[in-house]
């Protein structure tokens, strides 16, 4: 195999890929099908499928957005998965920040869970902020 080939499968597999953010220019609604949804798949998909999903939640493509949106979470039912326009009342918003007292941070990869750069949270953050737009 080339070197750059194995360089981006090590990557992947310890979870620190290059995962492409799309601009989204200030102010601007954000999308979870035109934004958001490619970065969750790249990054979520491994674990998170229709056949075994960790933690019953399904990321797949066209899927996702319905499981997260106003669903209670399996973990802390008090909490939806995706409380519109609330990042503090969101479970997802709580895992991706690491602020979580069952289970782990997400993503979690090969080396453990780590935190996801700052402009994808970022992109997290604006899209429930801004209602959590379909
Ligand atoms: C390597 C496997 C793996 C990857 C990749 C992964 N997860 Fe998870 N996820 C889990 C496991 C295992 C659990 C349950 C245990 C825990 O919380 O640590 C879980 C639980 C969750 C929960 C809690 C669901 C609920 O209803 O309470 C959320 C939300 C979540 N993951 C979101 C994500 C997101 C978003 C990503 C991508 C950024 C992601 N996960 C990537 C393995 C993974």
């Amino acid at each position: 195999m080339r070197p750059l080939l194995i360089a981006l499968l090590a990557g992947a597999a310890l979870g620190c890929a290059r995962v492409e953010i799309p601009e989204v220019p200030p102010g601007a609604p954000v999308s979870y099908a035109q934004h958001l949804e490619p970065v969750v798949v790249a990054r979520c998909i491994a674990c998170h499928t229709r056949d075994e999903p960790e933690a019953e939640l399904v990321l797949e493509i066209g899927v996702g957005y319905g499981e997260m949106v106003g669903r209670a979470s399996t973990q802390v039912p008090a909490l939806a998965i995706v409380a519109p326009g609330d990042p503090g009342g969101s479970y997802l918003w709580r895992k991706l920040t690491h602020d979580v007292e069952i289970g782990r941070g997400m993503p979690r990869t090969v080396v453990g869970s780590i935190r996801l750069p700052e402009n994808e949270l970022e992109l997290y953050r604006r899209w429930i902020e801004g209602g959590a737009l379909p």
